[in-house]
């Protein structure tokens, strides 16, 4: 099987060739708003969701610029593409990537997280790729990490891009703060769509010091969602 794009349902392909709505309507809030709460159930979050109109690489953008500053710390297991992407990523927002890294198709043990927190006590976040889908490696020690990120209150964020949804996901039980997928993979959805989960200390953190980026701003995200039900942009209505 390959990780994706997975096969999409006639039924929802057919829902595709609807005429287009106007996204300031109230059919757009009605259906913006199940997209939303669905996105919640499946993360298993009272936090907020946006469904950005993007790829897997936006969302994973998205999160390292609303958080990610200059000279910040931050822990990543590093053992394939995505995970060396998201570490670059992480490095052109003028973070400092502490890579773990290991050969493609081996995990980071816990141990060795655990050293890298050790050895870095001010780190600012931890990211990690769940699901390492260049080599089809998966992390099976996501619930123990918030036993190292609470030690500083440091950040937890999940590239869930090729398994949410696949897998079940606790994202609060597992103290994650923020969480992403892409559509196109175990939603069975065609691409373009990419749900981005945050925390409430995560949103409260992005509002405080908002990035200097338009598009991938969520604290713009939140205002729309909290006073209209919207989003900021225009959404790629076709694949909500
Ligand atoms: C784990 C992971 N992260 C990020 C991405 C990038 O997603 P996209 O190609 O939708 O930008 C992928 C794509 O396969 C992925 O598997």
């Amino acid at each position: 099987m390959l990780p994706g794009p997975t096969n999409v349902p006639e039924r929802v392909t057919r829902a595709m060739v609807t005429p287009s709505i106007n996204h300031r309507s109230d059919d757009f809030v009605e259906l913006y708003e199940e997209c939303v709460d669905n996105t919640k159930k499946i993360f298993e979050t009272e936090g907020d969701a946006v469904c950005l109109s993007a790829s897997g690489t936006g969302a994973t953008e998205c999160s390292v610029v609303n958080l990610v500053k200059k000279d910040d710390k931050v822990i990543i297991p590093v053992n394939g593409e995505f995970s060396t992407r998201l570490a670059q990523q992480i490095e052109w927002a003028g973070g400092q990537a502490i890579r773990i890294q290991t050969e493609p198709g081996v995990n980071a043990t816990f141990d060795q997280v655990k050293e890298a927190f050790d050895n870095n006590k001010d780190v600012k976040a931890f990211y990690c790729v769940w699901n390492e889908t260049s080599t089809g490696t998966m992390i099976n020690y996501l619930d123990r990490i918030k036993d190292l990120t609470s030690r500083n209150d440091s950040y937890y964020v999940l590239d869930g891009v090729s398994i949410v949804g696949g897998e079940e996901l606790h994202m609060d039980k597992w103290g994650i703060d923020i969480a992403m997928t892409g559509a196109q993979k175990a939603f069975a959805c065609p691409p373009g769509i990419s749900p981005i989960c945050i925390n409430g200390r995560t949103r409260k953190y992005m509002e405080a010091n908002p990035p200097n980026t338009m598009y991938f701003n969520l604290p713009r995200y939140f205002k729309y969602y909290d006073e209209a039900k919207h989003t900021p942009f225009t959404p790629a209505l076709p694949v909500l």
